[in-house]
């Protein structure tokens, strides 16, 4: 049986957590401008290292009327209680979380408090502004990493048993249970996606490819995990994003589906394409950018491979992501290098005080 509704669910005041972060701004941005969506937003975000409210400013520009920001902590419960009385949303997508998993590895303490908690804090909060209504909806925007490590074959479908093996992937794992039991025991409403690595504008400067992009444009050296085999796939947020709404208005409630975009590449695959598309673009050859490719000590417990299976979603919703990897890595490449203010403002934060206290001042190099 076809787990798709009969008719598109319509999405009124949407509440989205950790909006000011990399994918749910671009969240925010392409939901505000379909014309299938005639509600309101409300961001809801703790402007952590992470969150960056400048990444929204064409948006509030655009969208004043139907956008609202509200600075919160999640793990602070009548914070959250408060936006659930006072602004009465009738749908919650639940982006906000300490997403990087070097940092879970450094300080795992501040992944089950914003993650674990977190997500329990909106969960209760919901089901008592809520109560019994079937016209609302929790999505919950989860990762493939909740699955553990592939090796060399397979894939992850949505019926992959949980094997998390980071802090992060543990505490996204604790929180989807929590969501599902929230369903199964208490009958809130939810969808809920895992999706593979996202790239794309506005990424804090710590994930992969903005390290890379970032250290190439200051001729620094671009640091490569062990010997860089592992394989990751990689998925342009605006599909991503756009895969979350297609799930929102289209799945029925207690679903899980699984968003990817087939695009595997091991590690230094991905910083070979990166580098042969910056040589020429900063007056250089791909040569000397791969000649910065340094090989550094590896990620402790460092996942070899994930990769999804997203037949379901695209046979019985209809999604399927619309970019190319090699096009989407040049538009990238191009933002970073077009929209230095934005990138100093981001690393002038605690980001930077973190970085020396790990690292040093060179950074992971
Ligand atoms: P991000 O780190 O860029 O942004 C996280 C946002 O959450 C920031 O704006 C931050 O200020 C906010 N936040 C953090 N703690 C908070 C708290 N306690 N209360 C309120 N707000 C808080 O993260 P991202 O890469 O945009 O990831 C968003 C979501 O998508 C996460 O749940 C992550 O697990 C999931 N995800 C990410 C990827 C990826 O490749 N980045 C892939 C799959 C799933
Ligand atoms: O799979 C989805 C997940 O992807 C999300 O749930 C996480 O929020 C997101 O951070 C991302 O996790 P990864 O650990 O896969 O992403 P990261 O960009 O940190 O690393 C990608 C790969 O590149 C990984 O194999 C480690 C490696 N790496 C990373 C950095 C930062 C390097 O070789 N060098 C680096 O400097």
């Amino acid at each position: 049986m076809s787990a798709a509704l009969d008719k598109p669910r319509k999405l009124g005041t949407l509440l989205v957590t950790g909006g000011a972060g990399f994918i749910g701004s671009h969240f925010i941005r392409r939901v505000l401008d379909r014309t299938e969506f005639t509600g309101s937003v409300i961001n809801f975000d703790a402007l952590t290292y992470a969150g960056n409210p400048e990444s929204l400013a064409d948006v509030v520009e655009k969208h004043r009327s139907r956008y609202r920001f509200v600075k919160g902590d999640l793990v602070d419960r009548e914070a959250v209680r408060r936006v659930f009385q006072e602004l009465k949303p009738d749908a919650v997508v639940h982006f906000a979380a300490e997403s990087h998993v070097d940092r879970s590895i450094h300080g795992p303490e501040a992944f089950v408090k914003t993650n674990i908690l977190g997500t329990f804090n909106l969960l209760e909060s919901a089901r008592e502004a809520w109560k019994d209504r079937s016209d609302v909806l929790f999505h919950h925007v989860s990762t493939d990493e909740v699955f553990g490590s592939l090796g060399a074959e397979g894939f992850f479908t949505e019926s992959t048993p949980y094997d998390p093996r980071s802090p992060y992937s543990a505490s996204k794992a604790a929180a989807d249970h929590l969501v599902r039991a929230a369903w199964h025991t208490f009958h809130l409403p939810y969808t809920l996606t895992n999706c593979s690595n996202n790239y794309g504008s506005h990424c804090f400067p710590e994930k992969m490819i903005p390290v890379m992009v970032e250290n190439m444009l200051a001729g620094k050296p671009l640091p490569v995990y062990g010997e860089g085999k592992n394989v990751r796939e990689w998925i342009h947020v605006e599909d991503h994003v756009d895969g979350i709404f297609t799930v929102m208005t289209r799945s029925k409630p207690g679903e899980t589906w699984l968003l990817g975009s087939g695009e595997e590449r091991c590690n230094l695959d991905l910083v070979h394409a990166l580098c042969d598309l910056a040589g020429p673009r900063l007056g250089k050859t791909a040569a000397d950018m791969r000649a910065l490719i340094t090989f550094v000590k590896d990620r402790p417990g460092h996942d070899h491979r994930y990769a999804i299976d997203a037949s379901r979603v695209k046979r019985e919703l209809g999604w399927s992501p619309r970019w190319n990897l090699e096009k989407g890595l040049e538009a990238t490449f191009d933002w970073y290098r077009a929209n230095r203010t934005w990138v100093e403002r981001v690393k002038s934060g605690a980001y930077r005080d973190w970085m020396k206290q790990n690292y040093g001042e060179r950074g992971p190099s």
